[in-house]
């Protein structure tokens, strides 16, 4: 098999002609690099002391674990010196992090997840680490980067991606070309091109939503996971199977590859609060590379690409995957 690695790749998507401009190439060259090591990290598990909580909560009041800080950290120290970043924002940083004047400052924000799937980690299961690239606004250039600079829809994404810590150390990436994966060569240190022009069924039987809450939801979301569960006899003719990893990265990888739906609504408990994702670092990006590969990304009631965020740390509500079944759970939304 000729191997093509990332670097090669982004090179060949900079000579197209609607050409990957080459500070982004930078930029995603170095979000690749330091997920490498937070997945080495990782791997190296109780050995490398790295497991378990710290006493510090984070803004959305979450415990962080020592990984949600030390990822978080590679991700700062690998990007502040490249020259291609504005600012950056993470789950695990109360506001935006400016870089800091004694490096130059190039024209992107970058916006992450350092660790999704944190509960998982002390138990051996995936977790991954998602990120979103905008362009800072044309009128902060010579000024200071402010929090409202990030606030931009999800249509304004010019790159989005995850790397999946799993069996295998995966890239998933889009610069809106499409979305492409690539593995983890350990020996090689490199990034190796291993599926591409990722394409999410239309249909599927398969969902992924945290059942426990289900007394909590509202009428639409209760429809239509009841009809789920009546089977080839209920409503929608068919079996369907569910799973529930807990990472969004591993429910959104196994979709990307063969189908579902992931949900994660609204619930009565908290009214005001629109969800429990964030939109910014973890509805955002896999909302993008769901579209890319031709699947759907919905808050029930609009595109979650559309919605316009008000905070760094806003969250919304997520139903995303195989066109058919998206569209049933938001024609459900549109009826109530
Ligand atoms: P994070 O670890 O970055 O805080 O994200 C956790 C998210 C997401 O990965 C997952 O889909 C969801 O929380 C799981 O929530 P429940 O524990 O409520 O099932
Ligand atoms: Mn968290
Ligand atoms: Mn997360
Ligand atoms: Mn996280």
């Amino acid at each position: 098999m000729k191997r093509k690695t990332l670097t090669q790749f982004l090179i060949e998507q900079q000579r197209k002609e609607e050409a990957l401009p080459a500070q982004l190439r930078l930029l995603i060259e170095i979000v690749a690099r330091a997920c490498k090591a937070i997945s080495h990290t990782i791997n190296k598990g109780a050995l490398g002391g790295n497991l378990g909580s710290l006493d510090s909560e984070n803004v959305q009041g979450e415990v962080q674990k020592k990984l949600d800080v030390l990822a978080n950290e590679f991700l700062i120290d690998a990007n502040e010196w490249g020259g291609h970043l504005a600012a950056m924002a993470s789950e695990e940083m109360d506001t935006i992090h400016r870089i800091p004047n004694r490096y130059p400052k190039g024209e992107y924000l970058l916006v992450y997840d350092p660790i999704d799937g944190s509960s998982n980690i002390d138990v051996d299961l995936s977790v991954g680490t998602i990120f979103s690239v905008l362009e800072a606004p044309a009128d902060a250039s010579g000024r200071e980067i402010r929090e409202e600079d990030f606030l931009q829809p999800g249509t304004r994404q010019v790159a989005a991606g995850y790397a999946i810590y799993g069996p295998q150390t995966l890239l998933i990436l889009t610069v809106g070309t499409g979305v492409y994966e690539f593995t983890l060569d350990r020996e090689m240190g490199s990034w190796v091109l291993s599926d591409e022009r990722l394409r999410v069924p239309e249909t599927s039987a398969e969902f992924a939503i945290n059942m426990s809450n289900q007394r909590h939801w509202d009428a639409p979301m209760q429809r239509y996971v009841d009809e789920c569960l009546a089977g080839k006899t209920g409503p929608r003719g068919k079996d369907f199977n569910m799973r529930w990893t807990a990472s969004m990265v591993a429910d959104i990888h196994r979709i990307l590859k063969r189908g579902g739906i992931f949900m994660y609504p609204w619930d009565k408990r908290k009214p005001d609060v629109p969800g429990k994702l964030r939109l910014m670092y973890e509805a955002n990006p896999m909302g993008f590379l769901m579209e890319q590969a031709g699947g759907v990304a919905t808050t029930g009631y609009a595109r979650i690409l559309d919605v316009q965020p008000e905070k760094l740390h806003q969250r919304v509500s997520v139903i995303m995957g195989s066109r058919e079944e998206v569209e049933t759970v938001a024609a459900y939304h549109r009826e109530a």
